[in-house]
């Protein structure tokens, strides 16, 4: 199985080298635990060391706002966007989303197309599934997502926005069936984490390892351990 490596410091070796290519990914967490700078890192890594396109597609964030706080980090993201391998485009919702999920999720598709990008974010999967309102079609619409960007051979993270507990993986509690890897982002102060819940077809760790935030990104401390009962609730 061909693996995409994220590029992210200490992640890849915990998951056999990197996502299974054309898998779907779920990164969750609370706010501020570091969901859009994973996906970025991602996208950047890919375009700029594997020459591989991505999109990254925003729900509510800003481009200039991404653009902005991502100025911070020692990436140079401009000359990418320029070359047409990253990509950051904001999705507008429609009026009646409910009842046009195969458009929506379509105008999603194109945009990977268009660059044929092989890396994929969706960020957030939460924000998207509340303009749809209906759980039935929310699951129906996640699953053609993934589907989808499947087919046309894209690795995508989507994000998914928790109310920052452990026990939450999920927003609605169906993403994470969904989709072939859950990575759960804990910020329960003073502890910053990660945790992989699942990687279909992988043998992956199954540890709480240490994260840390700094200019260079996201670093996961793969060498040690938190204990998952040593994580408040
Ligand atoms: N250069 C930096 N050095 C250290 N920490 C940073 C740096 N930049 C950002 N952070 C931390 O990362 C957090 C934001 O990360 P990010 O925007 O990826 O979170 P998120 O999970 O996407 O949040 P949200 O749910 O609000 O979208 C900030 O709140 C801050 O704590
Ligand atoms: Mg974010």
């Amino acid at each position: 199985m061909k693996r995409i490596p994220t590029g992210i410091a200490g992640l890849d070796e915990l998951i056999e080298g990197g996502f299974p290519e054309t898998s779907s990914i779920l990164v969750s967490g609370g706010a501020g635990t570091g969901k859009s700078i994973f996906c970025l890192e991602y996208l950047y890594n890919g375009a700029k060391i594997h020459d591989e396109p991505g999109v990254y597609i925003t729900m509510e964030e800003g481009p200039h706002n991404l653009w902005w706080n991502m100025q911070r980090f020692h990436w140079d993201l401009l000359p990418l966007e320029k070359a047409n391998k990253l990509k950051i485009y904001k999705f507008e919702p429609s009026l009646d989303m409910k009842n046009d999920v195969e458009n929506q999720v379509r105008r999603i598709v194109d945009k990977a197309k268009a660059m044929n990008a092989k890396r994929m974010v969706i960020d957030s999967i939460t924000a998207f599934s509340f303009w749809i309102d209906d759980l039935s079609k929310i699951r129906y619409a996640i699953y053609i997502l993934v589907e989808e960007l499947r087919k046309i051979d894209c690795t995508t993270i989507l994000t998914c926005e928790t109310d920052g507990r452990k026990s939450q993986v999920s927003r609605f509690g169906v993403e994470e069936f969904l989709v072939d890897g859950v990575v759960q982002l804990l910020y329960i102060p003073p502890h910053r984490s990660m945790f992989i819940r699942k990687m279909r077809g992988t043998n992956h760790d199954k540890r709480v390892h240490p994260v840390e935030i700094n200019d260079n990104g996201l670093q996961i401390n793969s060498k040690e351990e938190i204990l998952w009962e040593a994580l408040k609730d």
